[in-house]
Parts: C-alpha cells; sequence; structure tokens
C-alpha cells in the first residue's frame, strides 16, 4: 500500500469514528441524560429492575448512582464495564443521568 493510500484510509476511519458519536451525546450539542439513561436498561433492566447478573439500579437513590458511577470512573470500585462507560462522562452528566435514574 502507497503512503498515500494509507493516509486516505486514516482519514477515512476518522471520518467514520467522528460520525460514529453517539447522536445521544452530540445532538444540538446538548447532552441528553434522558436519552443516555434509557440506554443503561439494556444491561440494568426496564426501570432498573434487572432480571438477569447485572445489579438492579431501582432501589438506589440518585446520590447512590452518581457516587457509584465517580468510583468507578476513579477505579475506586472495581468493575468490568462500567469503569469504560462512566470515564466518558463529566461530574454534572453524572449528576444529570442519576436524576434520571435514582430513586
Ligand atoms: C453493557 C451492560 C451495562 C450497561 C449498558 C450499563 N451497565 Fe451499569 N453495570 C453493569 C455491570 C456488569 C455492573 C457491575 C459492575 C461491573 O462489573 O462493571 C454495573 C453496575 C452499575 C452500578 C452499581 C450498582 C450497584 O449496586 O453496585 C451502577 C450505579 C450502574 N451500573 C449504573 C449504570 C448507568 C447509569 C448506566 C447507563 C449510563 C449503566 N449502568 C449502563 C453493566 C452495564
Amino acid at each position: 500500500m502507497t503512503n498515500n493510500r494509507l493516509v486516505a484510509l486514516a482519514a477515512s476511519v476518522a471520518a467514520a469514528a467522528f460520525l460514529a458519536c453517539p447522536a445521544a451525546v452530540q445532538a444540538g450539542g446538548q447532552f441528553n441524560a434522558a436519552l443516555i439513561a434509557s440506554n443503561c436498561a439494556v444491561c440494568h433492566g426496564p426501570g432498573g429492575n434487572s432480571a438477569g447478573f447485572t445489579p438492579s439500579l431501582d432501589k438506589l437513590t440518585k446520590e447512590e448512582i452518581a457516587d457509584n458511577l465517580r468510583k468507578f470512573r476513579s477505579g475506586e470500585k472495581p468493575s468490568t464495564i462500567m469503569r469504560r462507560f462512566a470515564k466518558g462522562f463529566s461530574d454534572a452528566q453524572v449528576d444529570a443521568i442519576a436524576a434520571q435514574l435514582g430513586k
């Protein structure tokens, strides 16, 4: 592969990555906490009531959810997957998501 083709490939990969940014976060430049929070149900169950191995969120207060997300983000609370999600959110976004889901 020539250098030019490599550059073109790198550019198209970068463009694809940019276009793949979650619409929920990018739409209108606004962070849509309700839309983000609705994705949590995929693993944590509808209304945070999990039928599987994933912990239920429906008994947690918004303070507990925010606290858990901050601890996942810092690594203070061990996790398989949540650290990856939590690292994507600012403190204000953590609070906005927790307000959607917590009691
Ligand atoms: C891909 C599945 C998945 C998704 C999506 C997901 N979680 Fe989790 N969540 C987990 C798993 C698994 C754990 C257990 C900790 C770990 O291993 O990461 C967990 C743990 C938690 C806990 C700690 C609960 C407790 O009692 O210890 C909170 C709070 C939480 N998630 C919030 C969220 C929020 C808010 C979202 C949406 C932004 C979300 N999760 C999306 C899988 C998921």
